[in-house]
């Protein structure tokens, strides 16, 4: 274990009391934290080239002091404070866990599965080639984007080459990336979804494009609208439109490709959740139609974990150079255990399982609904990981909310999504994180919480 302290015999004070005056120091300052361990006295002396004599003298000074823990045979450490003088660091108050969690697009992260993920893990650190231990191809391993491409090919209809794959540190990064790479190429406005999420907006818009919404109605995007936009790109969720839960109708999808072809502009896929779906059909991905205009987006945060941050795009080739130009790498051990992830079949199994648990609850959810909230109108049951539940007109959307949080329900409500105010109020309520008792004790206390709020 090391400490960074220097001493000298020609510096003011003696070795022991340049000790103890940079580790008070450095407690005050905030840079050695309560808690954390500083080497033994005789690990300390080795590294300080001194005699143990004067850091046991140091220690035994910062102890009487109440900086320092000595204890016999322990590994000595920070106190935990309060420091004379030390810099004022509040800690933020620990946020009060929710009680009932119906936040949106998330999965049960409770049901990764640990062990064949640490199998994939392991075999990935005992198998990557030290060529692979470098910093390597920007874009990602062979391995990964290979096994990308076939699985990609075969779930979602997407037509690729592995060379036209790049990994990302999830979706929302990959976004920044071919944000920016439009940019550079000279685009200047980009459209999002009316409602759709904000942080595509707000990346968008970091990245120096004049963002656009266009609304999205039953059938998806509003391609009419989005022609009179003239932007040079477009983000969409067609296969299962968040929040709303719609899919892209078919003759929307041809009027977008068309759109594409005759302006040059790029459609930015974003197919985040398309596993889930229980009584509709599969939806293709749209860049298997146009892999020309279409950017293919997909990431492992709702079908694994968020905390992998794990995600891949699709490239036309005309992207290709630009996205290098902004791209450094995504973990490469992480890629090789994703690899074997799907060629092991492990993907497939988890998510059978996952399709069978999700679909139970949003049963479970849709019959609480429409027991406590039987003048509501749910939408968006076909296919994800949340549905939407439209108030009564008189229901005031904001106080529900509010209401909702007071009591620890943690929900999201379409005004977090759209900018129109024409519309409903509408609850968007995800039921991938409960079982199906907290789902119905959740659903009573909000209809409860609703009733304050209305
Ligand atoms: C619509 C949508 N797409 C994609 C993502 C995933 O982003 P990431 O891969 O960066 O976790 C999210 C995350 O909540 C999302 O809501």
């Amino acid at each position: 274990m090391e400490l960074l302290l220097t001493v000298a015999r020609d510096r003011p004070g003696t070795l022991s009391a340049q000790i103890q005056s940079q580790i008070r120091d450095c407690v005050r300052d905030g840079s050695l934290h309560a808690g954390t361990p500083v080497p033994s006295t005789r690990d300390l002396a080795r590294q300080l080239g001194v005699s143990r004599k004067v850091v046991v003298d140091a220690y035994a000074q910062l102890a009487a002091e109440s900086y320092l823990i000595t204890r016999q045979g322990a590994q000595p450490r920070i106190a935990d404070g309060p420091f004379p003088n030390a810099a004022a660091t509040p800690r933020p108050a620990a946020a009060r866990p929710d009680r009932f969690d119906f936040m949106p697009a998330r999965p049960d992260v409770s049901s990764f599965p640990r062990a064949a993920w640490a199998r994939c893990l392991r075999d990935a650190v005992a198998e990557i080639t030290v060529a692979d231990l470098g910093y390597g191809d920007p874009f990602g391993t062979g391995a990964m984007r290979d096994a990308l491409a076939g699985h990609l090919g075969r779930v979602r209809g997407v037509v690729t080459v592995p060379d036209r794959i790049v990994v990302t540190n999830g979706y929302l990064q990959g976004l920044g990336l071919i944000c920016r790479a439009l940019a550079a190429r000279g685009a200047r406005r980009i459209a999002c979804e009316d409602p759709g999420g904000v942080d595509e907006s707000r990346i968008a818009a970091r990245a120096g494009l004049e963002v656009v919404r266009v609304p999205v109605d039953a059938l998806g995007l509003r391609v009419d609208l989005l022609a009179a936009a003239h932007v040079d790109a477009v983000i969409l969720t067609p296969a299962h439109q968040h929040p709303t839960g719609v899919v892209l109708a078919p003759e929307r999808r041809t009027a977008l490709i068309s759109l594409l072809r005759a302006t040059g502009a790029v459609a930015v896929e974003d197919d985040y959740d398309a596993e889930y779906r229980y009584d509709r059909s599969p939806v293709g991905a749209l860049q298997g139609l146009d892999p020309e205009h279409v950017v293919y987006a997909g990431t492992v945060s709702k079908i694994l974990a968020p905390a992998l941050r794990l995600g891949w795009m699709v490239l036309p080739p005309s992207l290709v150079d630009a996205v290098r130009e902004e791209e450094h790498g995504t973990a490469r051990v992480e890629q090789l255990a994703f690899a074997h992830f799907l060629r092991r079949g492990d993907l497939d199994r988890h998510l059978r399982r996952m399709r069978t648990r999700y679909r139970r609850r949003r049963d479970t959810m849709i019959a609480a609904l429409a027991e406590s909230f039987p003048q509501a109108t749910v939408r968006g049951i076909a296919a994800g990981l949340h549905v939407t539940v439209e108030l009564p007109r008189t229901a005031d959307e904001a106080a529900v909310a509010a209401a909702a949080r007071a009591l620890g329900i943690a929900l999201a409500t379409m005004g977090d999504y759209s900018t129109r105010a024409d519309r409903p109020p509408t609850l968007i309520l995800g039921y991938s994180q409960m079982t199906e008792s907290r789902l119905r004790e959740g659903v009573r206390e909000l209809a409860a919480a609703t009733r304050t709020g209305t």
